[in-house]
């Protein structure tokens, strides 16, 4: 049998690393691959992509541009091209890098395995970036972790078609895991000592399976109750959900789960009623504020974290400070936000863009420096505040202990004796932007 080395480069987001982990496990499971971090020591090259901003195209044959070479060195050598960018280019790939033996989607790359031999014996490239449905959740071997925290794929998809995403074109259509394949995953990662659940999905909060055979019918709400019912497991994050399904359910729910942090990102992308609706965005600045309200009236601390595009086509002076206002007015803790990039076969991309780049660069720096702002000021209140931590592991860089808060902040501390994977009690004394320094004072109990 070859000595299959796999080297997996990851773009993008959680969701794009979720699916690597899962990638590594099935090549792992099915063609015996040990994983190398040298890709000159590998002979199969997987490239998992994103395409949701920048110039993903150009990024991609830069990349594979330096593969090439060792292609030609060795020729036994598998390269495969996988994710949002295979998905939207597909075939196009290879009239600018023809050496690729394997184009995947983001639902195909249970797949990859099979099409490995495929390739070996028949000496051709392969492609198959089609939507089977569910069929990839189903390959997924349950995994073997080390870690306190994991990621778990619940959706993926998106049927909102934002007008500036990629997404619902790469990605497909909304589909639902089967809760109970969901609970069998968590269940598996609990026993291995797993307490930290986050959970993934496009829109998380439409996660909706069905089987209308055996009238068996789950929202997110009782798969969250089931998730807080499974032992060892403290801490539920989630990412991403959408305003327009945030439900009166959803939030009365913090009332019940502990175990939900009081922290959560939910994109708001613009404070301009116009802009939003320019956007498809389905709300409006008000009903973004009414969800934040309610969650605040239940838990009084939450804290709120938004995503921001900036220099969408047609966005004025007014509709900019409009999203500042909003960030200021909602008190908002640490934001992603982006420069507006046109994705190819979007409805934005066909809208006029009449701001200048610098203009869009002085809105992002400027809207860059009040979430900053915001950021630090979340984090100094922190300060001689005691703070439950979730000990990771040891940081290579200065060699303390390092977790998070339950608002995701990373904590630094120093202690005499093994903590990892506990939940600790550490005084905050001393906060940076993003990471914070503490004293260590307690393991929990529990
Ligand atoms: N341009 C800029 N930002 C985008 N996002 C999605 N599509 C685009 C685009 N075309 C941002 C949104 C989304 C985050 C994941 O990426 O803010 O919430
Ligand atoms: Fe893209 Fe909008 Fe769907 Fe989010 S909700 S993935 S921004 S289309």
């Amino acid at each position: 049998m070859l000595n299959n080395k796999l080297y997996i480069k990851t773009w993008g987001c959680q969701m794009n690393e979720y699916d690597s982990s899962k990638i590594i496990d099935i090549m792992k499971k099915e063609l015996n691959c040990k994983i190398t971090k040298s890709v000159q020591n590998a002979n199969i090259l997987i490239l998992n992509t994103c395409s949701i901003r920048e110039k993903a195209q150009e990024k991609l044959f830069h990349q594979l541009g330096r593969w090439k070479n060792l292609k030609k060195n060795n020729p036994e050598i598998i390269i495969g091209v996988g994710g949002c960018v295979a998905s939207q280019e597909g075939e196009k790939i290879l009239k600018r890098a023809y050496y690729i033996d394997i184009i995947f989607g983001p639902q195909t790359f249970h797949r990859l395995p099979k099409m490995i031999y495929k390739v070996r014996k028949f000496k051709k490239y392969l492609i198959d970036i089609s939507f089977p449905k569910i069929e990839k959740f189903k390959s997924f071997p349950l995994t073997k972790t080390k870690n306190v925290s994991s990621f778990v794929t619940i959706m993926e998809g998106c049927n909102k078609y934002c007008t500036y995403c990629i997404v619902p074109y790469t990605r497909g259509k909304e589909i639902s895991r089967p809760y109970k394949d969901i609970i069998l995953e968590i269940k598996n990662l609990s026993l291995q000592g797993v307490k930290e659940i986050h959970l993934l999905g496009q829109n998380v909060n439409s996660y909706n399976y069905r089987n209308i055979i055996k009238q068996d019918y789950c929202n997110f709400t009782k798969l969250l109750k089931m998730i807080s019912k499974i032992k060892n497991i403290k801490r539920i994050r989630f990412t991403t959900s959408h305003p327009q399904n945030f439900s009166d359910d959803l939030i009365n729910i913090y009332k019940k789960i502990p175990q939900l942090v009081s922290f959560l990102h939910l994109p708001v992308q613009s404070g301009s009623d116009r802009i939003l609706s320019l956007m498809k965005r389905r709300y409006n600045v008000n009903e973004y504020i009414q969800i934040i309200n309610k969650l605040k009236n239940i838990r009084p601390n939450i804290q709120i974290s938004s995503d921001f595009i900036i220099g969408f086509p047609s966005e004025t002076k007014k509709d900019f400070y409009d999203t500042i206002s909003l960030i200021l007015d909602i008190d908002l803790d640490m934001s992603f936000s982006f420069i507006y990039s046109a994705r190819p076969g979007t409805p934005a991309s066909k809208m006029k863009d009449n701001i200048s780049i610098n203009e869009k660069k002085e809105r992002l720096h400027l809207l860059q420096y009040y979430l900053k702002q915001q950021t630090k000021k979340f984090s100094l209140k922190m300060i001689n505040t005691i703070q439950i931590v979730l000990v990771e592991g040891i940081s290579t860089q200065n060699n303390q202990y390092f977790g998070k808060t339950e608002n995701n902040r990373t904590v630094f501390f120093t202690n005499d004796y093994n903590c990892i994977g506990e939940f600790v009690n550490v005084k905050i004394i001393d906060s940076y932007l993003y990471s914070l320094y503490a004293k260590f004072i307690s393991v929990c109990k529990n």
